[in-house]
């Protein structure tokens, strides 16, 4: 499964692609303006670190501006994909841009039914939400599970990209399923490498050492 984060700060980007190389990138107007910085300039330095996908967010309301908006994005890097909503323009947006060879990832997905209709216009990425369905009392990660039902029977290529992740459960039950990809908020990326017997464990071996040193000693 790939490993993109979900931020559109420079610094977590920079922590985490030196522990594993990232495969990507998401972000999304949230996100840009948690860092308060200017969104093209920002994309354009995520270019500069990862070698993967990484996702401008539209937020015009029809797809004509849609289709603009993501053409301008797209200018900064081959590795810019553009999101768009899962809505009927931002559909027609993924055809135009699609037929450009402008890659796309529809956000905002909550159906498998959404899912079919956004590969069907010919989606590169397609983003289920995880989180957010939980937070309504559904559960989020039998979406997951559909629409990779759904891709698998009908051969259809788009990448499932589970989005909207709290906690490392999410990670691993994505893995499971065979999402194509996983994107993390820093937090999340963090908390998949601890463990506390691995804490323990190092403390042990490194007490122990210790120990041996002072008795080679005397
Ligand atoms: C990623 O592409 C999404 O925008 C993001 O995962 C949404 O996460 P949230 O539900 O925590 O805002």
């Amino acid at each position: 499964m790939k490993i993109f984060l979900d931020t559109a700060s420079i610094d977590e980007i920079k922590k985490a692609n030196g522990v594993i190389p990232l495969d990507g990138v998401t972000t999304n107007p949230s996100l840009i303006m948690k860092e308060g910085k200017d969104y093209k300039e920002t994309l354009k330095e995520i270019t500069k670190i990862v070698d993967g996908p990484i996702s401008a967010e539209t937020i015009s309301p029809d797809a004509a501006s849609m289709a603009r908006e993501g053409k301008d994005f797209a200018k900064i890097h081959k590795n810019i994909v553009i999101k768009v909503p899962m809505t009927p323009e931002g559909m027609k947006a993924c055809r135009i841009l699609t037929a450009q060879n402008i890659r796309v990832n529809t956000t905002l997905v909550f159906s498998a039914n959404q899912a079919l209709m956004a590969a069907k216009a010919g989606t590169f990425l397609v983003s289920p939400f995880i989180g957010r369905l939980d937070d309504i009392g559904q559960t989020g990660m039998d979406l997951i599970r559909e629409i990779k039902t759904i891709y698998s029977n009908y051969g259809y290529r788009t990448q499932i990209l589970a989005a909207s992740i709290r906690h490392p459960i999410h990670v691993k039950e994505a893995a499971l399923i065979g999402a194509d990809i996983c994107t993390l908020p820093y937090k999340v990326f963090e908390q998949l490498f601890q463990h506390s017997l691995t804490d323990s464990g190092i403390k042990k071996f490194l007490d122990d050492w210790d120990k041996l040193q002072k008795g080679l000693k005397k």
